[in-house]
């Protein structure tokens, strides 16, 4: 199947190769427009700049936003339902929220501005990963509360696509749908995909043969190996895409087609910061840290400084002019600390996808046994070559080796480890149930 090529350098909006002057200029008239705007009409901005000592008029130049304070996903929850909107309720047009493992939902709010903003990024992130208004998308993220189905799909169609708003669930459909529509683009979270890699086959499908060219894959962590994968199962270039309803939802950042090395932060729409977790001392690009936006065009929710949790590092561009961000590595709750080990379940991924005889579908669970925490990778034998008992001692010399933690690994029968329809769950802690 034939592949989707980059966007040429006319078909790109001129701020992604504009040079870095032009792109700093709008950063710091927008970034003073975010600051009084946020300041003046929301509580929480004001009472924690006031604490600080700090006022938008302070802000002269980029380096000046270290001065000012985070924000953090606690201060949503304690703002629940509509407390840090910065507009009057007659100018939403839209409201998002995201259920939370723990504590209250967070709610963000959208004016028109806000949505045709939001629109004209998935349109960029889609282009940048070769789609064109003749093509075809097949959206599968869940439409509803979550931004991911709605987001994609008013950029799809910002962009002139015909988009197909399958939402996620229903995988025997999925199948169905993509053969007899023969979408050119999914839209879809990795581990999903690799559910319905699994469908195709159950068909009698080899899902190389389907009509898709590319996949847009995000809202969790997912590793390199794991691109392997998708793209060798079904022939397409997997690309990244990133956002968080916090900050917009999908669309925040995305990879280039021509480069795939990371994803470009559309840094005319958001401030991106790396900084210590533990300190909250700002880190120079390359290195790794905290990711932190503010958002720059915002209207109904702009968020100042607002710790997203997220691991990575700010790299320099490469295919545009605005930075990348590395591939996201986890979020700072979901490491683990295993015999004084920091682990991520990417860097397990990693082994597991390259291990003869396994398939991508595992998950980590830790108990604490005595005063030690116990690893215990549960990973399904691979159905088309299952390989033999020495397949988990393999792993296991892999995971010492490489990561540095003793872990057991159990393998188990296909179909065995619960499927996700949205973002897998790889992580079951029962030190906390
Ligand atoms: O997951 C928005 C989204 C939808 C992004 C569809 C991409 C595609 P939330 O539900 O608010 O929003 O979750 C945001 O998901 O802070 C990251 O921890 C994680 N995440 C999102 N994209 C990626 C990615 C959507 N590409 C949280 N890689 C973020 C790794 C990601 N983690």
């Amino acid at each position: 199947m034939s592949r989707l090529t980059p966007p040429k350098k006319e078909e790109l909006d001129p701020i992604e190769i504009a040079s870095r002057d032009e792109i700093t200029d709008l950063q710091t008239k927008r970034l003073a427009w975010t600051l009084s705007h946020a300041y003046e009409n929301v509580p929480l901005f004001k009472d924690r700049f006031d604490t600080a000592g700090v006022h938008p008029s302070d802000f002269k130049s980029l380096e000046d936003l270290a001065k000012m304070p985070f924000c953090y996903k606690q201060d949503l929850r304690e703002n629940y339902p509509f407390g840090m909107f910065a507009v009057p309720r007659k100018d939403i047009v839209r409201l998002h929220a995201s259920s939370g493992t723990t504590g209250r939902a967070t709610v963000v709010g959208y004016t028109k501005d806000d949505i045709d903003n939001w629109a004209d990024l998935v349109a960029r992130s889609i282009r940048a990963s070769g789609g064109r208004s003749e093509h075809m998308v097949h959206i599968t993220y869940g439409y509803g509360l979550f931004t991911g189905g709605l987001g994609a799909h008013y950029g799809a169609e910002r962009l002139g696509c015909a988009v197909v708003p399958m939402s996620g669930g229903q995988t025997e459909r999925q199948v169905q749908i993509i053969q007899d529509f023969q979408p050119d683009i999914i839209m879809v979270t990795p581990s999903y995909m690799m559910a319905l890699s699994e469908e195709f086959q159950r068909q009698g499908i080899d899902p190389r043969t389907s009509s898709l060219k590319a996949g847009i894959f995000g809202a969790e962590p997912w590793s390199e190996a794991m691109r392997g994968q998708i793209e060798s199962t079904f022939d397409i270039d997997a690309l990244d895409i990133y956002g968080l309803s916090e900050v917009m939802g999908p669309g925040v950042a995305n990879e280039c087609l021509e480069t795939k090395d990371g994803l470009t932060v559309w840094e005319d729409h958001f401030y991106p910061e790396i900084i210590d977790p533990e300190t909250g001392a700002i880190l120079p690009d390359g290195e790794k840290g905290e990711l932190v936006f503010t958002t720059l065009t915002k209207e109904a929710f702009p968020v100042i400084r607002y710790r997203t949790g997220d691991l990575t590092r700010l790299l320099p561009g490469t295919a545009r002019s605005m930075r990348r961000i590395e591939k996201i590595t986890g979020r700072v709750d979901d490491m683990l600390i295993i015999r004084g080990v920091n682990l991520f379940p990417n860097h397990v991924e990693d082994l597991v996808v390259a291990t003869e005889g396994l398939s991508p579908h595992y998950v980590l669970e830790v108990r604490r046994e005595g005063i030690m925490d116990e690893l215990t990778v549960r990973v399904e034998r691979d159905p088309e070559n299952p390989g033999d008992a020495s397949v988990a001692a393999h792993l296991q010399k892999r995971i010492k080796g490489v990561l540095g933690v003793s872990a057991k690994v159990e393998l188990c029968d296909p179909g065995d480890i619960e499927r996700s329809v949205g973002k897998a769950k790889r992580v079951i802690d029962h030190r906390n149930l």
